[in-house]
């Protein structure tokens, strides 16, 4: 199963493929999640990236391209994974052709307000990585910790509102020609993602069971709220 997930800040990409990987134990790599982490430690990738992600600019597509190289290497994806968060130009998407063949893109289309919204919300685990969200589902269950390891939950510098009106508008401005190539290549699903987790995460199921990706058969009972 090699899917990925595209769609602007705030369609919820990390929770899904957190819901998959935790699921089905598929591996989930997201771009934004690599460079946070990088930069988080302070390495030399880190610093390249930090001045683009903190302002919610896109990382010049050498920089991604590279990276999503190499962990694609690594040998837990030779069953699949999700990519979240890349392709986001032509050229990326190009790239990833070159090294990889992808079953399905899945487009979840988001609208600004309910984006703003819910990344204002987003608070994020920073030894774990897992998602949370203070206004909607998944909550964490106690204040602000992480339902898994117990950690302070943080927000994300680039969670406020007009670092994400920013990121958005950077979104759109180099995503129509991705959009068309993968149409063009039959390999595009859109799915509306303003709904809820609850009406989001079956769907999403049944298109990878639908064309033949994914096999009902979890690794781990995980809940939908
Ligand atoms: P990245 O981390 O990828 O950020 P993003 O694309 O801006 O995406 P987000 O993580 O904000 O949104 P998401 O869709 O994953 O939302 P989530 O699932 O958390 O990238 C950060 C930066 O890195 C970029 O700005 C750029 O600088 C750089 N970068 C990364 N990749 C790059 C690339 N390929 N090329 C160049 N630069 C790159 O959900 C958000 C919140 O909403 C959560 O709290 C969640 O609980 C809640 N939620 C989600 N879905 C629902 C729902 N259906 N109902 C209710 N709540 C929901």
């Amino acid at each position: 199963m090699r899917v990925v997930l595209i769609g602007a800040p705030g369609a919820g990409k990390g929770v899904y493929a957190q819901y998959f990987r935790d699921k089905y134990c598929i591996p989930h790599i997201s771009t934004g999640d690599i460079f946070r982490d990088e930069i988080s430690r302070g390495t030399e990738l880190g610093l390249r990236v930090k001045q683009y992600v903190e302002r919610g600019l896109l990382v010049p597509d050498e920089i991604v391209i590279d990276v999503v190289k190499k962990r694609l290497q690594q040998p837990d994806t030779q069953r699949g994974f999700i990519l979240d968060g890349f392709p986001r130009t032509i050229v990326q998407a190009r790239a990833l052709d070159e090294f990889t063949n992808i079953d399905i893109t899945i487009h979840l289309l988001v609208s600004e307000e309910v984006a703003v919204r819910r990344l204002s919300g987003r608070r994020v685990c920073p030894v774990c990585g897992r998602v949370y969200n203070i206004y909607y589902e998944p909550k964490p269950r106690v204040n602000e910790k992480c339902d898994y390891d117990g950690t302070q939950l943080i927000q994300r510098q680039d969670d406020y509102p007009e670092v994400v009106r920013q990121r958005y508008r950077v979104f759109y401005e180099t995503f129509t020609p991705v959009l068309d190539y993968y149409t063009s290549t039959r390999r595009l699903v859109e799915v509306n993602a303003d709904k809820t987790l609850s009406e989001i995460l079956p769907l999403l199921e049944k298109i990878l069971v639908d064309i033949g990706v994914l096999k009902l058969n979890p690794c781990r009972d995980v809940k939908i709220d």
